[in-house]
């Protein structure tokens, strides 16, 4: 640990005007560019690019390979699996310089998205959502909605711990894990205990 109270690797580099929260760790081949704000006690894995602006909250995990474009926000504890894709042009062209009118994309708190799944700009994603391996997100994803396939369709919802919910008629549902309660109404998925 470092006495600023995070580390990061030698071979990583974080420009001047960035901020990082204490505890965080950013292992190899890392670049943290200037105005990104990382949270308390991320872990960043190798070869991941935090670009100008983006806001990472407390405890969020990133796997190797990403790329978190300006424009994409993750809230506390958001996982990101290997190689995942963010996007923040929706029609990019080499010869017209979209610079500053970047899409916003935010992940809700809580959120999976699965390896090498790519997310099309402008498509929140909600708390607790889980996002399958290799999904191409290009819709807005509710919250606790497991989605998956390209382009990503819902088949389920789950739970904070990522079991699948089996609601009941009444439109209750126990995680397996936690014994969290869960209720769907209106297709919307709330914890009530
Ligand atoms: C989406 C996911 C959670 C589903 O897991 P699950 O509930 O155990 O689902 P199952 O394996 O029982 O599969 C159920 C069905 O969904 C399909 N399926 C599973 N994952 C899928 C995916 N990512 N994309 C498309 N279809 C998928 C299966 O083929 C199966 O189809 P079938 O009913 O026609 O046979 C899981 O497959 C996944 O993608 N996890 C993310 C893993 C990851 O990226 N980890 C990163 C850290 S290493």
């Amino acid at each position: 640990m470092e006495p600023k109270g995070y580390f990061i690797h030698e071979s990583s580099v974080a420009d001047e005007g960035c901020s990082i929260g204490e505890g965080t760790n950013i292992w190899h081949f890392c670049h943290v560019m200037a105005g990104a704000r990382i949270g308390k006690d991320c872990t960043i894995g190798q070869n991941v690019m935090i670009a100008t602006d983006v806001i990472l909250g407390d405890r969020v995990k990133v796997q190797n390979n990403v790329s978190i474009y300006t424009g994409v926000t993750l809230e506390d504890e958001v996982f990101l699996g290997p190689s995942c894709v963010f996007t923040n042009v929706l029609h990019p062209r080499s010869a017209v310089n979209r610079k500053g009118q970047y899409t916003r994309t935010n992940v809700g708190k809580g959120a999976t998205i699965g390896a090498n799944a790519t997310v099309v700009c402008g498509h929140d994603i909600g708390k607790f959502a889980f996002i399958g391996a290799g999904a191409v997100v290009t819709k807005k994803v509710p919250d606790y909605a497991l989605v998956m396939g390209n382009p990503a369709i819902q088949k389920g919802w789950v739970s904070e711990f990522g079991h699948t919910l089996a609601f009941d008629w009444n439109g209750f549902a126990i995680c397996p894990e936690s014994d969290q309660e869960y209720k769907l109404e209106n297709n919307q998925v709330t914890r009530i205990k």
